[in-house]
C-alpha cells in the first residue's frame, strides 16, 4: 500500500560530510582558549525490561558534533601542541558483542570514516579524562548526563592538593558548552535542511496516507500503525517523538498518546506525528473529520485555525521577534472565536493573559525551534526580550482550539463539543517568504475532503 506514495519521495540526500562535522568543530572551538577542555557526552542506554534495552538514541549534541549514533562516546577537545584536537572514544570492536548485536566502526572506523583526529576504546574514557583534566584550566561539560563523567570531573575540581599549590595544574572551573553549540544548532546550514526536508517529506505523505485510510471504526492505533509504518517504509528511524493520534474527545488532550480508540465518521481525528531523519525531527499536525465531509460546526473551527495558522506562517520573517507568530495568531484566533460568539469579550479583552478567555480554548504556545530535537535548542530570549528571527532558522507554527466537553473547568458550547483541531507545520525562514518544509502536507478543507477515505 505505500509503493506510490514512496515513489513520489524526493531522493534521499548525501549524509553530512566529515568537511561540514570538520568545520561546526572549527567554529566550536573558535570560542574557547587554549587550557579549555571540552567534553560532549552520550546519553547513557536506558533498560526497558530485564535484558532488552530502549532503541539507543544519542545525545543531539554528540550527534551534531560527529555524527556518532552508537551508544557508549564521549568526545573531547583539547588543545596540544599548537592545535585542537579532536578525540572520540567509542565501543571498540568486540566479535562477539557484533555477533549478537550488531557490527560496530570500532576505533579503526572512527578514526577512518569519521571526523576526529584521534579515537580510542570507550573502556579507556575516565583515564584519558583523568589525564587531560590534570593539564586544563577550565573544564566545559554539561553535567547531568554521564555520571561517571560528572564525579570525576567534581573531584577534580574541588581538589587542593600541593601539586596544584605549586604547579597551579587541575581545571579551576566547570561550564556548559551545551549554550554555545544551541546557538550553532539554531542556524542550520544547507546541508542541515535537506535532511529535515526529507524527514517533512516522508511525514507528510504518512499523513496523507492516513487521511486516505480514515473510515468509520477504524482505531487510533491502526491509523497509527500506517503513520509510523510510513516512516520506517520511508527510510527514516522512525517517530522523532511518540505519535499523538486521538478521535473525538481524546482530541481535546494535547498529550494524547494512547492511541486506543475506535473512531466515529463524525469526529474530528487530530494526528500529531512526526519522522526522524539522520537525527532530524518533522513535526506535523493534521486535523480531519473521519467520515471525509466536515460538519458545518467543524468548518467553523477548522477555518479559524487554519486562517491562525497561515496568517502564524507569514509572520516567519527575517527580523520578527521569535514570538510574532504567536501574537499574530492568539488574535486571529480570538477574533473567530469573538465573531462566533463563543467569546463574549471583545478581541483586545479575550487576549489578555490574566482574564482573556482565549486561553480557555488555545492553552499552548504557538512554535518552538525544530532540529536534532523536536523542542530543538536555542534560548528564546536571550537577554531577556525575544530573540529575532535569521534566515536559517526552523520553527513550528502550530496553533489550534480544543473544545473538550469533558472538561469542568469550563462551559464547553455544545456546538463545538469534542472538536480538537491543531494544524502544525515546520517552517524555515529565508531571506524572501517562509519556506514551508511541510507545505505538501494536505491542509486546506477542500484537499482534505477529497483525500480522506479515498483509499
Ligand atoms: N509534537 C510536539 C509538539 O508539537 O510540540
Ligand atoms: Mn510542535
Ligand atoms: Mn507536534
Amino acid at each position: 500500500m505505500f509503493d506510490a506514495a514512496f515513489e513520489e519521495l524526493p531522493e534521499k540526500p548525501l549524509a553530512i560530510s566529515k568537511a561540514v562535522y570538520r568545520q561546526r568543530q572549527q567554529r566550536l572551538l573558535s570560542q574557547f582558549d587554549v587550557g579549555d577542555l571540552i567534553v560532549i557526552s552520550a546519553l547513557p542506554e536506558a533498560r526497558r525490561s530485564n535484558d532488552v534495552h530502549y532503541p539507543y538514541r544519542s545525545s543531539s549534541d554528540m550527534l551534531y558534533m560527529c555524527g556518532w549514533t552508537d551508544p557508549e562516546s564521549t568526545l573531547m577537545f583539547y588543545y596540544e601542541d599548537g592545535q585542537w584536537i579532536s578525540h572520540l572514544f567509542v565501543q571498540p570492536k568486540d566479535t562477539l558483542m557484533e555477533i549478537w548485536e550488531g557490527r560496530r566502526p570500532g576505533v579503526e572506523g572512527a578514526l577512518k570514516d569519521w571526523a576526529v583526529d584521534r579515537a580510542d576504546s570507550s573502556d579507556e574514557t575516565l583515564i584519558h579524562l583523568e589525564h587531560l583534566l590534570e593539564s586544563s584550566v577550565r573544564v566545559h561539560v554539561r553535567t547531568g548526563i554521564n555520571p561517571k563523567i560528572d564525579s570525576l570531573v567534581k573531584s577534580a575540581v574541588e581538589k587542593r592538593d600541593r601539586k596544584r599549590q605549586h604547579f597551579g595544574s587541575g581545571p579551576i572551573s566547570v561550564e556548559d558548552p551545551s549554550r554555545r553549540i544551541a546557538e550553532m544548532r539554531l542556524r542550520k546550514s544547507e546541508e542541515e535542511i535537506l535532511q529535515m526536508r526529507y524527514a517533512a517529506e516522508v511525514s507528510s505523505k504518512a499523513h496523507e496516507l492516513a487521511m486516505a485510510a480514515s473510515k468509520d471504526g477504524i482505531h487510533e492505533f491502526q491509523i497509527q500503525s500506517i503513520i509510523e509504518g510510513f516512516f520506517v517504509y520511508g527510510g527514516t528511524s522512525g517517530w522523532a517523538y511518540p505519535s499523538i493520534v486521538g478521535c473525538g474527545e481524546n482530541a481535546t488532550i494535547l498529550h494524547y498518546t494512547v492511541n486506543n480508540s475506535p473512531c466515529d465518521s463524525n469526529e474530528i481525528i487530530l494526528i500529531d506525528a512526526g519522522a526522524e531523519y539522520e537525527g532530524y525531527a518533522a513535526d506535523i499536525t493534521r486535523s480531519w473529520p473521519i467520515g471525509g465531509t466536515f460538519s458545518e460546526a467543524q468548518k467553523e473551527i477548522y477555518e479559524i485555525v487554519l486562517d491562525a495558522q497561515e496568517k502564524a506562517i507569514d509572520a516567519c520573517r527575517v527580523g520578527n521577534p521569535y514570538n510574532e507568530p504567536h501574537e499574530v495568531a492568539r488574535k486571529a484566533l480570538a477574533e473567530g472565536l469573538v465573531r462566533l460568539g463563543v467569546i463574549k469579550q471583545s478581541v483586545e479583552e479575550a487576549l489578555d493573559m490574566e482574564s482573556g478567555e482565549l486561553k480557555k480554548w488555545y492553552m499552548h504556545n504557538t512554535g518552538h525551534w525544530l532540529g536534532l530535537d523536536v523542542h530543538d535548542v536555542g534560548t528564546y530570549k536571550p537577554d531577556g526580550t525575544p530573540r529575532l528571527l535569521e534566515a536559517g532558522m526552523v520553527l513550528t507554527v502550530e496553533p489550534g482550539l480544543y473544545f473538550g466537553a469533558w472538561r469542568p473547568d469550563v462551559d464547553c458550547p455544545q456546538r463545538y463539543a469534542n472538536i480538537g483541531i491543531r494544524i502544525e507545520d515546520d517552517v524555515l525562514v529565508t531571506d524572501g517568504d517562509p519556506d514551508v518544509l511541510t507545505g505538501s502536507c494536505p491542509k486546506t478543507i477542500d484537499d482534505i475532503e477529497r483525500i480522506v477515505g479515498s483509499l
